[in-house]
């Protein structure tokens, strides 16, 4: 790989978006690399994944502009499927993904970060959509997530201006959960991601699901869904080891570790 890095820690897996010199700009290499890099992530080891970028001063400045300006019709709608396929792949990943978001995170940047389940980023990251600028739409996901995550009002308003927002803009939002100064950032991000680790995995990976399967339906189907997601966690060595630590007053005994388990 030459500009993804993948660090297995303890449970957690890191990905690191590592193409600096254009501040992790997003070429078909990145996005291919990225795919790759999701697919051998072993799911029996890992229980959460953070992704970040190389560097203190960008995230992911967005998809490679050099790359899309010379494109076809035909070959921009190919490009947008390949990042909108690597980023959903990242979406529905069996594990949950926070994205710790150093710097910029503009365009694609900011599209991959949203792919991702949770946001946290520091006082120095500057969030936004500035394809109008550029004479396009955003292509990787941005006109349909971040509807979803800030409000249509909110979301219109930052892609037909094209105006970037600050970290604490995108904090009062609710586009990311929190602020930390740049030299915490990743600590934090593997904070969040070892209390993630410390609970049952399948019951983390079906929650991961049922939140995101739910909100694609309408609420009957949607309570559907939860139900059985809920009923898969029965039987299995975490249920019965969790309920039986409470109901022996021993909660401060760790859930068994048992191996991930693809049902
Ligand atoms: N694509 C390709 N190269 C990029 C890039 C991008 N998105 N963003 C930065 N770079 C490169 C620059 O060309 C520059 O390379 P050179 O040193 O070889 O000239 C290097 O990274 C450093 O960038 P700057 O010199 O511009 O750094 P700066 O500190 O002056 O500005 C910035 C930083 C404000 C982030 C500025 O680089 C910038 O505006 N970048 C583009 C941001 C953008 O428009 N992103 C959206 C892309 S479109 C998209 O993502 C479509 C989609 O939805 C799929």
């Amino acid at each position: 790989m030459e500009f993804i890095t993948y660090e297995q820690d303890g449970f957690v897996g890191i990905i690191t978006i590592n193409r600096p010199k254009a501040l992790n700009a997003l070429n078909s290499q990145v996005l291919e690399e990225l795919d790759a890099t999701l697919d051998a992530v072993d799911l029996d080891a890992t229980r959460a994944l953070i992704l970040t970028g190389a560097g203190d001063k960008s995230f992911v400045a967005g998809a490679d502009i050099g790359e899309m300006s010379t494109l076809t019709k035909a070959e921009g709608e190919a490009f947008g499927k390949k990042g909108n396929d690597v980023f959903r792949k990242l979406e529905t990943f069996p594990l949950p993904v926070i994205a710790a978001v150093n710097g910029f995170a503009l365009g694609g940047g900011c599209e991959i970060s949203m792919s991702c389940d949770i946001r946290i980023c520091s006082d120095n990251a500057i969030f936004g959509q500035p394809e109008v600028g550029l004479g396009i739409t955003p292509g990787f996901g941005g006109t349909q997530r971040l509807a979803r995550l800030v409000g249509a009002g909110m979301a219109k308003q930052m892609i037909y201006t094209a105006r970037n927002i600050k970290a604490d803009e995108a904090y009062r939002i609710g586009l990311v959960n929190a602020v930390y100064p740049q030299d915490e950032l990743m600590d934090a991000a593997k904070k969040m991601a070892a209390g993630i680790a410390m609970q049952a995995p399948i019951a983390v990976r079906n929650c991961k699901k049922a939140i995101n399967d739910g909100l694609d339906v309408d609420m009957d189907q949607a309570i559907v869904i939860e139900e059985k997601l809920f009923g898969d966690c029965f039987e299995t060595e975490d249920q019965r080891a969790g309920m039986g630590n409470f109901l022996e007053k021993d909660k401060e005994k760790k859930l068994k570790v048992v191996p991930f388990q693809n049902k």
